[in-house]
């Protein structure tokens, strides 16, 4: 576990009708590490359960904000935060880890449906304070349930923010190919929430003229089944540094392999959505089925591995362990 740090829960409080934004602050009162739009942290929670979230609000160490749905199919997370999580309260969390930062300075389409709000709202509130432009499109499904919608609504001077509720007739099924425009000189358009409205929002964009570069996602949920099915092939994993190597077999990740035999792996979400535990891949063919990296990235010349979940395509992996 690395660079675990103690935090107070300093605040809680509504944003919209199904979401509970938390204020998180050092509970040696010394200042935070800090970060950039688009880093979330792991959340311990006391209940055992380890969860990531994305910083929102301003880009600040004196605090950290966090924002949580309440799910109804929750899988513990949500429902502790809104049941149980209580003001005074500490917490361990993880320092901040970005995958999906602002890639330069220019001008920004954000594209955000539900919770995906979070990280979206980040970068906005830093494309405001430098007077680049951008455009907010957020996507809910009915107004109430808007998180930040009051700070949304208040005058921005360099973008604008459209709130779309599929109640009124805007889900993005009706209203994504509207909302989306040819791309601009310099533009990227970054995408947050459920993985149907990214694949979405990347078949609209790729149709208007975006190129894949251009369009950058983080995804909340495994966009595929992480447990390995009884089909799969058993392949040899290798570790670079000593030449140790065991078969995975179908029931088991690499991450299990190589905790079975002592190996010591930086896990977080174990879905393939957090990034904790890529890893420099040496030799192989790399089975990507992770949501953390993008297409590029699974295709570049230096390849990365999520033991978690992901495979392999060859007999045999050589990784930089
Ligand atoms: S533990 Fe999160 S991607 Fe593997």
């Amino acid at each position: 576990m690395n660079d675990v740090l103690n935090v107070v829960v300093d605040g809680l409080w509504r944003q919209g009708d199904k979401n509970l934004a938390v204020r998180l602050v050092a509970a040696n009162g010394e200042p935070l590490p800090g970060w950039q739009p688009g880093a979330h942290i792991d959340v311990h929670l006391p209940c055992g359960l380890i969860r990531q979230y994305s910083l929102t609000g301003e880009s600040t160490t004196e605090s950290y904000l966090i924002c949580v749905a309440q799910e109804s199919a929750s899988r513990g997370g949500s429902r502790y935060i809104h049941q149980t999580l209580r003001p005074g309260q500490t917490l361990m969390i993880s320092a901040p880890r970005n995958l999906f930062a602002l890639r330069d300075d220019g001008p920004v389409l954000l594209l955000a449906a539900g919770i995906g709000i979070t990280p979206l709202y980040a970068m906005l509130l830093q494309r405001e304070a430098q007077g680049v432009p951008f455009t907010l499109h957020y996507f809910v499904k009915r107004r109430e349930e808007a998180a930040f919608a009051r700070e949304l609504d208040h005058s921005l001077t360099h973008g604008v923010c459209l709130i779309h509720c599929s109640s009124e007739g805007k889900s993005p099924r009706q209203t994504l190919a509207a909302t989306i425009p040819a791309p601009g000189a310099g533009e990227r358009i970054y995408t947050c929430g459920p993985a149907g409205f990214m694949a979405a929002v990347r078949e609209v964009a790729a149709a208007k003229g975006w190129a894949e570069t251009q369009i950058h996602s983080e995804a909340f949920a495994p966009v595929a089944p992480v447990v390995a099915s009884q089909q799969e092939e058993t392949f040899t994993i290798t570790l670079a540094s000593s030449g140790e190597k065991w078969p995975v077999p179908a029931n088991k990740s690499i991450a299990q392999v190589l905790q079975d035999n002592g190996v010591a792996v930086p896990l977080s979400c174990e879905m393939g959505i957090c990034g904790a535990c890529l890893t420099p891949v040496l030799d192989g063919v790399v089975d990507h089925r992770d949501t953390v990296q993008s297409a590029a990235e699974k295709t570049a010349a230096t390849q990365h591995i999520a033991l978690c979940c992901s495979r392999s395509h060859s007999r045999d992996l050589v990784i930089d362990l």
